[in-house]
Order: structure tokens, then sequence, then C-alpha cells
């Protein structure tokens, strides 16, 4: 028998694909760990589902890490999930010459704490050649807040007589956004069963094609990548057309 990823034709493999990593809270939950300990594993998961996703050959992968709306939660479950990616960068900057990945940040950096901000410049500077998988990670990131940033940055354009409103196109506003130096996902993934977006990728989803998967996030495994590719490549995507 085939093995789930044998069965994933490589002529047709996405360019990008976006996940919404939910689900770490009920994991501990159903452990009854306390949540930083759901947050641990889902680092972990991510390290794995990264390789995998780079093995396979796939170019981009956006993780959404930590939403503008999760400022609301606790302030330990805040400075918890704040500790645990200090720990995943520096882990990354320890082992960077042996790296095949590159990471950047997408979302609004200013609001992160000073040395988390230094550690994303390093890291940036370090990945910035690497070969692999180019990994976007989605940090105090909003989709509306995208587009409002993105917004401004047109704006300031006109203010300053650069172009004139009716000289906006799609193109522009999609280059204004923090994605705006890679491709639109074929394939969004939200894990832990719930079938919302919430707030993440908003103008770039136009055209994408979703796989809500009922795994929690540190549940999921590179087989389970594999099957949610396998099941993204047996549908027809249309655009529009017949
Ligand atoms: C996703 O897991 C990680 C973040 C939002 C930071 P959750 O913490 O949302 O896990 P659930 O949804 O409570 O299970
Ligand atoms: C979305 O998950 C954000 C991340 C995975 C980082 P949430 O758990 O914050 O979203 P809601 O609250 O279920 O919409
Ligand atoms: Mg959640």
């Amino acid at each position: 028998m085939k093995s789930l990823k044998e069965e994933i034709d490589m002529t047709r493999l996405p360019g990008h694909i976006a996940i919404i990593m939910d689900g770490n809270g009920r994991w501990a939950k159903k452990r009854l760990l306390p949540r930083k300990l759901g947050h641990k594993a889902g680092a972990d998961t991510l390290e794995e589902i990264t390789k995998a996703a780079d093995a396979l050959g796939v170019k981009h992968l956006t993780v959404y890490a930590f939403s503008t709306e999760n400022w609301k939660r606790s302030q330990e479950e805040i400075s918890g999930i704040m500790d645990l990616l200090r720990n995943y960068l520096d882990r990354y900057i320890a082992k960077a010459d042996k790296e095949n990945i590159k990471i950047d940040i997408i979302g609004e950096k200013s609001r992160l704490d000073e040395d988390i901000q230094e550690k994303i410049k390093l890291i940036e500077s370090l990945s910035a050649e690497k070969p692999g998988l180019n990994l976007h990670i989605a940090l105090n990131y909003g989709g509306r807040d995208d587009i409002l940033r993105g917004f401004k940055k047109i704006a300031a354009r006109i203010e300053n007589g650069e172009i004139k409103a009716e000289d906006i196109t799609e193109e522009m506003i999609s280059e204004s956004l923090d994605t705006g130096f890679y491709p639109d996902p074929e394939l969004v993934i939200r894990t832990s069963g719930e079938e919302r977006i919430s707030n993440f990728l908003l103008w770039q989803i136009a055209y994408s094609e979703f796989v809500f998967n009922k795994k929690l996030w540190p549940d999921y495994k590179p087989e389970d990548l594999y099957e949610d590719i396998c099941y993204y490549q047996n549908r027809e995507r249309r655009f529009g057309g017949r």
C-alpha cells in the first residue's frame, strides 16, 4: 500500500500553505496540565511540521502564532507564550549555521518586547540566505491590522503626490501587506475543529482552499499534513470559471 506521502502529487504541491495552529489550550486541559505546557507542545509540533514541509519542497509556510486579539488573554498566559517564543528564537539562532529554513516575522512587531524585536532582527539576517522553506511566523498579526497598515502606506504615497487615488491597483494593495513579497496561500489549514478565520490573512485568502482538521495542534503530525495536502489535491479549484 502507498503511504500518504507517496499519494501526494508533487507536480501540484501547494507553493504556500498557511496554518492556524489552534488547540494548545484544549490539549493541555485534557491532560490536566497548565496551558503553557500546551503551548510548549505546540512549539515542538511547529518544528516538526516545518521540517516535514521543507522536506516535501513546500516554498512558503505561514503560521499563526499570536493574534492581535490574543492580548486579551491573562498576563500569565501571554508571558508564557512570549517566553516560549524567546526560547524558539534562541534555539534557531544557536544552530543557525546548520539550518536550512529561512524565518521571517509578519505582524506588528513594535508591540513586542524590545529583546524579542532584537532576536527577530538577528534571526531574519541570519536566515536571509538560506535555501530552504520560507517560514513566515505571524506574531501580533491581525488581517484587519495588516490591511489598515497597508492602507496607510498607500495613503502616504498619495499624500506625497507619488500616485493618485485612481492609480491604486489590486497588485499595489497586495504589495502593501506584510505578505507583499510572496504569493497568496493555495491551502489554509486550521486545526482543533474550529471553522473560522479569526482575523488571519483576510485579503490573501480570496481563492484559498480550506481544510479544517479536528486534531489539536500539539497532536498534529507530518502524516496529518500529508493527508490534508492529499485532501486539497482531490478538490477542483474553479476560480469563478466553470
Ligand atoms: C492556539 O491555541 C495558540 C494561540 C492562540 C496562541 P489556543 O491557546 O487558542 O488553544 P485553545 O483554542 O484554547 O484550545
Ligand atoms: C487564532 O486562534 C489565533 C492563533 C492560532 C494564534 P484563537 O484561539 O485565538 O482564535 P479564536 O479565539 O478561537 O477565534
Ligand atoms: Mg484557540
